[in-house]
């Protein structure tokens, strides 16, 4: 069997971790989190467009070593929120720091209503991987911690990996 590695990214109010959590309760497969060297701080509304900033010009954060190395896996679910209709600034470094040639990727968001095209922008990062049950996770519309999607449907997908 594939060894699955989570790795995920979550800033506002854990949406991301949560499903992360169940991912890997479901599962048994290793999880790791991607954090920022340079926290994000403020109001809700000033990451909001401190994030939009960074996504228009399409910064790379640095981020902290990650606690495992997708090296080791064949298979990896990598979590986002959605920040501008795209994965977080974050995630891109992440990505963009790895070779994922020959590796699957499972690739999920948390969003508000506007998922925008962050599964096609994760594909395009990852060149040389196959990509299965990407997975979009609706929170509620005010940046809240209220999923919209049902726990029903989140379990189906985490039983299908
Ligand atoms: C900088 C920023 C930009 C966001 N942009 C979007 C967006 O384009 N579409 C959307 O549906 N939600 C957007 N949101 C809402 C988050 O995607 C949503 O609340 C997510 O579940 C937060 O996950 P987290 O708690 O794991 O950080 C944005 C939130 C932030 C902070």
């Amino acid at each position: 069997m594939s060894k699955m590695l989570i790795v995920y990214y979550s800033v506002s109010n854990g949406n991301t971790r949560k499903i992360a959590e169940q991912i890997q309760q479901s599962t048994g497969a290793d999880i790791a989190e991607i954090k920022t060297v340079q926290p994000y701080t403020g109001a809700y509304n000033d990451i909001v467009e401190q994030g939009q900033r960074e996504v228009n010009s399409g910064y790379k954060p640095e981020i902290k070593p990650l606690s495992l190395h997708p090296e080791d896996y064949d298979v990896i679910a990598i979590g986002t929120p959605t920040w501008w209709y795209t994965m977080a600034p974050a995630v891109l470094t992440f990505l963009t720091s790895h070779d994922w040639q020959g590796k699957t990727i499972i690739p999920f968001q948390t969003h508000g209503g506007w998922p925008g095209h962050t599964i096609q922008d994760i594909q395009k990062a990852c060149k040389g991987a196959t990509f299965a049950h990407a997975m979009k996770i609706q929170f509620d519309s005010t940046g809240g911690s209220k999923m919209e999607t049902s726990q029903k449907d989140v379990q189906a997908w985490i039983q299908q990996l």
